[in-house]
């Protein structure tokens, strides 16, 4: 059983899947133990209603250094050994990545190299794609740069709006990130380079 963190910072929709993935049993190979946020949101209010041990600073007011201090102490002392970020909206430094490499993934909601950073969904409609979609990926130093674990395309339906997409979006994101977490839980995924192989269990 790998013991999980989740980093949010809004809305937390796919932190709530992990979490009922988990509730539902079914034998699910990771457990959350923690969960970080930047500010107040209605993630962290998730977390207190389902009785989850939560780590809430406000970076804007004590730093990103100091923040992730904090988070790191809480982390060990629980035993987490992977980290997600799932709509989590700031840069961690490059000691806290070294601190679990290979062990935290992001989610992003485009198929990147397209759109990375910021309102992905709007880049991609203003861009006048086709295709868009989701990613999962191992996260580095760079921004939304890392290994890629999983992506599955969403098309971009004439008429779209930025709430038409995005909602499609969550959609394959609810099913995409518990598939990535399991695998990171079980030791399926081998980095080598820039691909990472799926091994089957
Ligand atoms: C998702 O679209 C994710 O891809 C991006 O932030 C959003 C978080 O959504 N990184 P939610 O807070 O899980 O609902």
């Amino acid at each position: 059983m790998m013991r999980i963190a989740v980093l949010a910072s809004g809305r937390g929709s796919n932190f709530a899947r992990l979490l009922e993935e988990q509730a539902a049993g079914g034998g699910v190979p990771y457990q959350i133990v923690l969960l970080g946020v930047d500010r107040n949101c209605p993630a962290a209010e998730t977390a207190r209603t389902a009785g989850l041990a939560l780590y809430s600073a406000a970076a804007r007011l004590i730093g990103m250094a100091e923040w992730e201090r904090g988070f790191l102490a809480q982390a060990s002392a629980l035993g987490v050994e992977g980290i997600v970020l799932a709509g989590f909206m700031r840069i961690l430094s490059p000691q806290f990545i070294a601190s679990y490499r290979g062990r935290i993934l992001n989610i992003h909601p485009s198929l990147l190299p397209a759109f990375p950073g910021r309102d992905a969904i709007g880049q991609a409609l203003r861009h006048g794609v086709r295709q868009t979609g989701v990613t999962v990926h191992f996260v580095d130093e760079t921004l939304d740069g890392g290994p890629i674990v999983l992506q599955e395309a969403v098309p971009v339906l004439a008429g779209d709006d930025e709430a038409s997409l995005a909602q499609r979006i969550h959609v394959v994101e609810h099913r995409l990130l518990p598939q990535a977490v399991r695998l990171l839980a079980q030791h399926e995924l081998q980095v080598t380079g820039r691909t990472v192989t799926i091994l089957e269990g």
